[in-house]
């Protein structure tokens, strides 16, 4: 089992960390315990940035207890998937991290939202019955942005907005949070990959502290992510998938990180990555998603995986954290 150098000082403080955590595995179903926040309905204070459960450290670092935890659309398991609502939530929840998904609009906006249509998550059947089959590209950003993107998961969001990419960084900024951003299908989006980098660094996320900590982009697209190394070297990126092994030192030459579908991976394919120098010159890394059980998490930390990628991130920080308490248990 991969174990990181500073598992061992750090489970000496899992007595106290642990205490300080909520949540269990029957939360997925029933929602979580959410410390409420200081501002009321506003994002409130910031997250921690040395939290437990892996919900520290910088954008090429895992964190000290256990694989790094990523509320993925945000705490999508208990608000609307890629609104401003579940970034807010993953901060109560304690999460730094945030996954999004980036398209473009028929006007050239960038929004965030994870489908190709808007009908899943928003009302644009009912508000444009005529416009079928409701492509973000069909849309612009001033007709999006009348969609209602919360009723459909319940009737507490409604009112809910698809943000703007810009929206969406403001937001994370405020919370003082980390992001790692998908180039979704960036296939149908011709130079979304510089137009995105224009928007970040237009919203101040390209300074050192936003590329050294707090940034990761991401692609199921490998040219998408090497067009974004080519453009900025120094942000880290990740490719979404699961090359074979002999594959891996292709990719090691533009990319840092290598996140697979959960049910793809084992131990060794995960060591394989591991062993490999990405192209910051350092050991690649594996987040691997989606897990949203605490059987799963504590399977794929088992691995030795770097991050987890979830939609209910409490459960999966419960779990990691119970499994490296069983560790420093057995270690004595
Ligand atoms: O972050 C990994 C995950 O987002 C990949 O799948 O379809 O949810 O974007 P998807
Ligand atoms: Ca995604």
């Amino acid at each position: 089992m991969y174990v990181r150098p500073a598992a061992a000082a750090a489970a000496a403080f899992l007595g106290f960390t642990l205490t300080l955590l909520g949540g269990t595995a029957a939360s997925a179903a029933t929602g979580p315990s959410v410390p409420s926040s200081p501002s009321g309905s506003g994002p409130g204070a910031p997250a921690g940035t040395a939290g437990p459960a892996g919900t520290a450290g910088p954008a090429g670092a895992p964190g000290l207890l256990g694989p790094v935890v990523y509320a993925h659309r945000g705490a999508s398991a208990y608000a609307p998937e890629n609104t401003l609502a579940a970034i807010d939530l993953a901060r109560r929840l304690g999460f730094d991290w945030v996954e999004n998904d980036v398209q473009r609009t028929k006007d050239g906006e960038l929004v965030v939202v994870h489908d190709d249509t808007l009908a899943r998550t928003t009302d644009v059947e009912q508000a444009f019955p005529d416009r079928k089959p409701w492509r973000v590209k069909d849309f612009t950003a001033a007709e999006i942005a009348t969609l209602d993107a919360g009723s459909w998961f319940g009737e507490e969001f409604a009112g809910e907005r698809v943000p703007t990419l810009r929206q969406y960084l403001d937001r994370v900024d405020h919370n003082r949070q980390r992001l790692l951003l998908e180039t979704k299908k960036p296939e149908l989006y011709p130079g979304v990959e510089k137009q995105t980098l224009q928007v970040l660094d237009d919203a101040g996320w390209l300074d050192a502290d936003h590329v050294q900590r707090r940034l990761v982009v991401q692609s199921f697209s490998a040219d998408s992510v090497r067009i974004v190394h080519d453009l900025r070297p120094d942000l880290v990126t990740a490719f979404l998938g699961t090359p074979t092994v002999a594959d891996l030192p292709k990719y090691a030459r533009f990319t840092d990180r290598i996140n697979p579908w959960h049910t793809t991976i084992s131990a060794d394919w995960v060591a394989a990555v591991h062993d490999l120098r990405g192209a910051h010159g350092k050991a690649m890394e594996v987040d691997t998603w989606i897990v949203d059980d605490a059987a799963t998490a504590r399977k794929v930390q088992g691995m030795g995986v770097d991050g987890i990628i979830t939609n209910a991130p409490d459960v999966v920080r419960h779990a990691v954290l119970g499994a490296f308490a069983r560790q420093g248990r057995s270690a004595k």
